[in-house]
């Protein structure tokens, strides 16, 4: 594994061996932690472990700090450092050891980022969104976020399975059954396939619940269908078609493919092998003619795992599919994107598998509530035409935005461009927020091009890209890589700093699950490259300054442009 290009762990590297020599045999299991120093006063990264260093040793944090550094080994990576208020140690890099690795990004193919998941699967499991059910927004952002996910392992050299779990199973299939059969509307189920099924489907629900018989009804349409009834495995079938048609629309629009589409309903013959094997374990136990685990030690409530009329459910399947992806791909990890009302679904499961004796890590990713526009969604959840109603929205104003800024544009240039910028608005609004939190989507932010958004760094690449262009027209024989990168300046060395940090970035941003770090980390090279534009001369440089700003500028195009790829957002040269 080629690690050179994660300048954090070069730094703590550095770090843990000055400890090793300053206080040999005292640091127990105490390791060094480098981390990028927020405000570029105090050096370009910091290592904050004098004060608790200080603590085990019994010392003063600054003689521990000033010890560190005395003890830091001869290298060509630092040129400066000094200890700020109660211990802080900041650290700068050399600017020769820097033009190095910028040299080193720039001829790399990856941009320095390493493949760290070499050798190792996980499974992605995200969008899974419910057959003949409304498509709602979580559904979006987990295909969105799950998306980033994925595209962030793929790029650390993991393999990944991307698994769209649908809902394809379960009781709602019994009430569809009777809705279908009583209430159809042929015509309507042709003109709009997926709002006819969801129209049924409450229809019927709402019968359920005044109407003993009617529920009755849809439990044994629901037996037959789950003993293969060929009937209505028949319609089961159609309905999953329908929505599949429906889902992929919106994928393709998203562009987001999965590996598997299994759906709940591929794991139905293992679900009573399942129960079975949890009972023989000793670890589900019979109760009120229910199967269920008690997970007191792990406080939480007791989940069931077979219901009293022998049905099985969601917890059940996800048990089973977890140990048939364990089986099946021996994942490092298995990853689920779902909203935040999941949470003690997966809580529960987890803890289950874990009694079994899985020990893969399990990692449930949740994100709260999108407020949508005024509107865009009515009282009911909302379905999926209602969905591409907002995508439909982002393209129109992204068009309108691309024909006032070029007015000369042809119309079928500037759908493409709409196309590209109103969907990576629309992912740009999600992606660069934490998504723990409620957020509340509104245009103007989405579309700013002076913002915090997927517009403003579309454009930005796309004004570099004009840049470079121009340079290629004014110069066309130059060989730009034999002119050597010059830091001059203090916005060209600020620039170069973030440039080299972006392996480092990517890494963080996929482990910890939060492509809102790549958003952020993008924004902040992208003001940083406008004011780098704005102050320094550039194609009027004289020869050498130049191309060295060419070049930087070229490695700052080349970073948006895979940045903005890793959230699964487009770029264009010309917009
Ligand atoms: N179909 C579920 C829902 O819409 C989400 C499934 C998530 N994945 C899983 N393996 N449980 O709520």
């Amino acid at each position: 594994m080629n690690n050179c290009f994660i300048i954090t762990d070069i730094l703590s590297k550095l770090m843990q061996a000055a400890m090793e020599h300053a206080f040999p045999g005292q640091l127990n299991t105490f390791t060094a932690t480098v981390t990028e120093t927020a405000n570029p006063e105090f050096g370009d990264y910091q290592c904050n472990d004098a004060m608790s260093l200080a603590k085990l040793l019994k010392k003063k944090p600054r003689d521990v700090a000033s010890e560190l550094l005395n003890a830091l080994p001869e290298n060509a990576v630092i040129s400066k450092t000094d200890i700020a208020g109660p211990g802080f140690i900041n650290l700068t890099l050399s600017p020769d050891w820097l033009v190095g690795k910028l040299d080193a990004i720039s001829s790399s193919v990856k941009l320095g980022v390493p493949d760290v998941g070499e050798g190792k699967t996980i499974v992605i499991d995200y969008s899974s969104p419910n057959v003949a059910k409304p498509m709602h927004i979580g559904h979006i952002r987990s295909t969105i976020i799950g998306n980033s996910i994925d595209k962030m392992h793929r790029y650390l050299g993991y393999k990944v399975v991307s698994d769209n779990h649908l809902g394809d199973w379960g009781t709602q299939f019994g009430i569809i059954i009777m809705g279908y059969r009583h209430f159809v509307d042929k015509q309507a189920l042709q003109d709009s396939p997926v709002e006819e099924l969801e129209r049924v489907y409450v229809a019927s629900y709402k019968k359920t619940e005044d109407d003993e018989e009617w529920k009755n009804q849809c439990r044994k349409e629901l037996v037959k269908l789950q003993a293969g009834d060929p009937e209505n495995l028949r319609l089961w079938k159609e309905f999953v078609d329908i929505s599949m048609r429906e889902f992929e629309r919106i994928y393709n629009r998203l562009g987001v493919s999965f590996d598997l589409v299994r759906g709940e309903s591929y794991y139905n013959p293992k679900l009573k092998g399942v129960v079975e094997e949890l009972k023989g374990k000793g670890i589900a136990k019979e109760s009120e003619g229910a199967m269920v685990v008690f997970l007191e030690e792990e406080k939480l409530p007791v989940c069931i795992v077979r219901k009293s009329d022998e049905g099985f459910n969601y917890a059940t399947t996800d048990i089973a599919t977890i140990e048939s992806r364990v089986g099946e791909f021996s994942p490092a990890k298995i990853i689920y994107v779902t909203d935040e009302r999941q949470q003690l679904h997966f809580k529960q499961i987890f803890a289950i598998c874990r009694r079994i004796g899985v020990n893969v890590p399990l990692d449930h990713v949740w994100f709260g509530l999108m407020r949508l526009p005024e509107g865009t969604f009515s009282t009911r959840q909302g379905n999926v035409i209602k969905l591409e109603s907002l995508l439909d929205e982002a393209v129109s104003r992204a068009k309108e935005l691309a024909r006032q800024s070029s007015p000369d544009t042809s119309e079928e240039q500037l759908n493409e461009v709409a196309k590209v910028v109103g969907i990576g608005a629309v992912k740009y609004a999600d992606l660069s927020q934490n998504p723990q939190t409620t957020i509340t989507f509104t245009w103007d932010k989405a579309m700013a091009l002076n913002g915090n958004s997927g517009p403003y760094l579309q454009y930005a690449y796309a004004r570099i890209a004009s840049v470079i262009d121009k340079y290629r027209d004014n110069y066309p024989d130059k060989d730009l890589e034999k002119y050597p990168i010059n830091l001059t300046e203090r916005i060209e060395r600020d620039l170069a700093i973030r440039l080299i940090r972006f392996p480092d970035i990517v890494i963080r941003a996929a482990h910890s699950y939060k492509p809102s770090m790549i958003a952020d980390y993008l924004f902040d090279l992208a003001q940083t490259y406008s004011s780098f534009y704005q102050n320094v001369p550039f194609l009027k440089a004289e020869e050498g300054v130049r191309e060295s700003r060419v070049r930087l500028c070229a490695l700052v195009s080349k970073v948006l442009k895979k940045g903005l790829d890793l959230l699964g957002i487009g770029t264009l040269d010309r917009i």
